[in-house]
């Protein structure tokens, strides 16, 4: 997720595309830069780091016209780096681009036996490449991009400028958002509206598949197959902070209704339908490691620590390597036992969580082999292990995590079916199964998010609660810790997050009138089982709100409420369930008035023991 911004008219434009590109820090911002046509030449600056960097560099090395682009970086393809930074530049051609592009090794093999000398190690800069080669051959830019991108797969918004050609500039959506504004013989271009909204209110979002040409005397918007479209611009309403989180009123929230697109881009690129498999070169490990290992050890904390316990059951269930977790902070308080045959997991969507850094570091001192499962490219955890598995979920700024977790639950399942297909304990047919079915959680999230108000409403009586029971078994007991750290942490509630097989065990003691009982209950083999639980919980008073799945007939007659979501494979049940909570919490929070994106005592990224 990174943000892009253009203007083409009348105005010297660096001003105007610095200032889009503040308003899309919150996309990215690990590196930032320019291209602007001087009415000579298409000149580059770019900076690493926060946005300040760049405006230091233009200070130094100003850059005047009126015709340019600009981006800001959250990092995919290759460190945060000056060279990796955008715009791309090839010949007459320079690039900004949002998103991944899926077949980035073979077009890069196939332009290196043409001849091109890549300066960078991005998936971007060989689209660059690509469209330098088509107006070599005598297409105009439009053709030529057009062109370029019938031999991309991918996710890309893309804003192109030609120095051959500095009238205009072409822009092209799939799969990465990105906004056209009108204004008076001028045009912006944008990753999102807040980046332009100080200067036009006209705005006409492209959709999947189009392509644009964008003067300073018109607009031409057609298909990527050349055919035209009569689309009209609207009126956009939003003050400035409301169009930053994309018309939601929490980032939290824009972030939760974001895990289907999430999701398709930690799984872009790695997935072999066809073969049943994963792919080797995007994760991380390699098989040798897969056979070799004889255990996988997971470190992590807080709601990564949750993703872990999913892994172990996947791991487990899917892999058969033994499988353990651990929280990094025990890890290292105590004198664990790891070596050559361990494979040691450290997952932090931040990569800069201090616990597990030093739990990694402790690991790698006994020879273990490790792999960091993060979001956050080339952050402390990443470079510590020297191999990581990304899970490209852009940026997350509400503290609560949220897509985050649901992509490294995706990261789980992609680590476990290649471990199981290296050693021989997931066939191919059960690999393709669930790999198929992870493709398809995208579409059944969003099922889960259209039940946004009925959860709404859920949420109103609970807000009252001072404390609150999540059950679940099985798959659907990391998705119960989580859902109770959830809640705590945003609305102050206090939540405890437990294996229903453990309530008798002494929870049960709390449950009375006063206490929600949330319990997990897909339809699985353990439904069985927390069925009597609940009905355990619901003979002391509880009252119980059920996670269950569409078509079960007989939870109407155990829960007070229950909130239905699709039939997935059942391994895959955790993505299904995890929403309802995420948007339960979010709405007890907000009905209590608590600082959703920033509660009292947390911060994003914890960086002491
Ligand atoms: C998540 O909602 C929390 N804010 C917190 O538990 C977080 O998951 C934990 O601090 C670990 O962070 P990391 O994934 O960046 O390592």
């Amino acid at each position: 997720m990174c943000g892009i911004v253009g203007y083409v008219g009348p105005q010297s434009c660096a001003d105007i595309l610095v200032d889009g590109l503040r308003r899309l820090e919150y996309r990215g911002y690990d590196s930032a830069g320019l291209a602007v046509y001087d009415g000579k030449k298409v000149d580059v600056v770019r900076a690493v780091g926060k946005l300040q960097n760049l405006v230091k560099a233009l200070k130094e090395h100003p850059l005047e016209g009126s015709l340019g682009i600009g981006h800001t970086r959250w990092a995919t393809h290759g460190r945060p780096t000056e060279v990796n930074a955008h715009p791309h530049v090839a010949g007459n051609i320079a690039l900004v681009h949002n998103g991944i592009i899926e077949n980035h090794i073979e077009l890069k093999r196939q332009l290196g036996e043409e001849g091109v000398k890549f300066v960078s190690d991005t998936d971007t800069e060989i689209v660059a490449h690509l469209i330098h080669r088509e107006t070599q051959g005598g297409h105009d830019l439009v053709t030529a991009v057009r062109r370029a991108l019938g031999f991309v797969h991918g996710a890309y918004a893309v804003a192109v400028i030609d120095q051959k050609q500095p009238d205009r500039i072409v822009v092209a959506k799939n799969a990465s958002p990105l906004v056209v504004g009108f204004g008076e013989g001028e045009m912006f271009c944008a990753s999102d509206i807040p980046a332009i909204l100080p200067y036009t209110k006209l705005m006409l979002p492209l959709e999947e598949g189009e392509i644009a040409v964008l003067s300073a005397t018109g607009f031409e918007l057609t298909t990527l197959d050349g055919k035209p479209v009569d689309r009209k611009p609207r009126v956009i309403t939003w003050n400035a902070s409301q169009a930053e989180k994309g018309g939601y009123k929490h980032f939290m929230l824009k972030e939760i209704h974001e895990q289907p697109r999430a999701i398709e881009d930690t799984l872009r690129g790695r997935v072999d339908l066809a073969a049943g498999d994963v792919v080797e070169s995007e994760i991380g490990v390699d098989a040798a490691t897969a056979q070799l290992i004889s255990r996988v050890y997971f470190i992590a904390c807080g709601t990564s620590h949750h993703a872990t316990l999913y892994g172990r059951f996947l791991m487990e269930s899917i892999a058969r390597v033994p499988a353990t977790t651990e929280l990094a902070s025990e890890f290292i308080g105590r004198e664990p036992v790891v070596g050559p045959n361990d494979l040691v997991v450290a997952v932090s969507q931040s990569g800069e969580t201090l616990d597990t850094l030093a739990a990694l570091k402790v690991a790698k001192e006994q020879g273990a082999r490790v792999l960091a499962i993060a979001n956050v490219i080339d952050s402390a955890i990443p470079r510590a292990a020297g191999s990581a598995f990304y899970t490209h979920a852009g940026p997350e700024i509400g503290v609560a995590s949220t897509k985050c977790f649901t992509t490294q639950l995706a990261a789980m399942v992609l680590l476990a079916v290649f471990i199981g297909r290296r050693r021989g304990s997931v066939d191919k047919d059960r690999a393709g199964a669930i790999l198929q079915a992870l493709v398809e959680l995208p579409h059944h999230m969003r099922t889960v998010l259209a039940l946004d108000d009925i959860i709404r409403d859920l949420a109103r009586p609970l807000s009252t609660a001072k404390s609150s029971l999540f059950l679940g078994r099985g798959v659907s007991y990391p998705v119960a810790a989580e859902g109770a750290l959830k809640l705590k942490e945003i609305s102050y509630i206090h939540a405890e997050g437990y294996a229903a097989g453990e309530m008798k065990h002494g929870p049960i003691a709390l449950i009375d009138a006063e206490m929600p009982v949330i319990a997990i209950m897909p339809d699985d083999k353990s439904y069985d089982k927390i069925a009597s639980n609940v009905q355990e919980a619901k003979a002391r008073e509880g009252r119980v709100l059920a996670i269950a799945t569409k078509g079960n007939a007989d939870i109407g007659g155990i829960a007070h409420n229950t909130i239905y979501v699709p039939r997935v494979d059942a391994t895959l049940s955790p993505f299904m369930t995890t929403l309802p909570l995420q948007l339960l919490s979010y709405y007890v929070a907000d009905f209590k008035g608590t600082d959703v994106d920033q509660p009292r005592n947390l911060a994003k990224t914890v960086t002491v023991e």
